[in-house]
């Protein structure tokens, strides 16, 4: 698999702004799912030749870096956060009301595409618990109501 010459001037473009191309990694890996939506073993293999890594160090990096994914995604990836202030403050509300509206579990996707849905540490955003974040959109004091609207703002 080749990458596209978007992706490859755009990792390209983040290698010069490192001295040790190599530390780009986690930024070619961005690049790919910006163009993608997730990153398969084929794109990687094939951003860490453009790196000038290996596979499994691409993968390393991958692994490690929850916010990289390696299974195809819907459009709009929910993550809940379930650290300790949002627990506090009503993640399990917040949890089972996204599951049931969505009918999926956490890892899952529905049917038309549209919501990927994943557990997540803490967002950073404590005072506004509980708290998602839908791809890149923050969003807190979640309430079954707030959810609801929320999720129809995306398409
Ligand atoms: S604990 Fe949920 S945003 Fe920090």
């Amino acid at each position: 698999m080749e990458l596209s010459q978007g992706e490859i001037e755009a990792i390209q473009h983040e290698m010069s702004l490192y001295e040790d191309s190599g530390a780009a990694t986690i930024e070619a890996l961005k690049v790919v799912q910006e163009h993608r939506g997730w990153v398969s073993d084929e794109a990687m293999a094939a951003a860490a030749k453009v790196v000038g890594v290996t596979p499994t160090q691409m993968e390393a990096v991958a692994t490690f870096y929850n916010l990289i994914f390696r299974q195809p995604v819907g459009r709009h990836v929910i993550m809940l956060c379930d650290s300790i202030s949002c627990y506090l403050t009503g993640y399990e509300e917040a949890r089972d009301h996204l599951k049931s509206s969505l009918g999926i579990d956490f890892g899952g996707t529905t049917e038309d595409g549209r919501f990927t849905l994943l557990p997540i540490c803490c967002l950073g955003n404590c005072d506004r618990g509980p708290a998602m974040r839908v791809g890149e959109d923050y969003h807190g004091d979640l309430t079954p109501e707030r959810i609801d609207a929320i999720l129809t703002e995306y398409k």
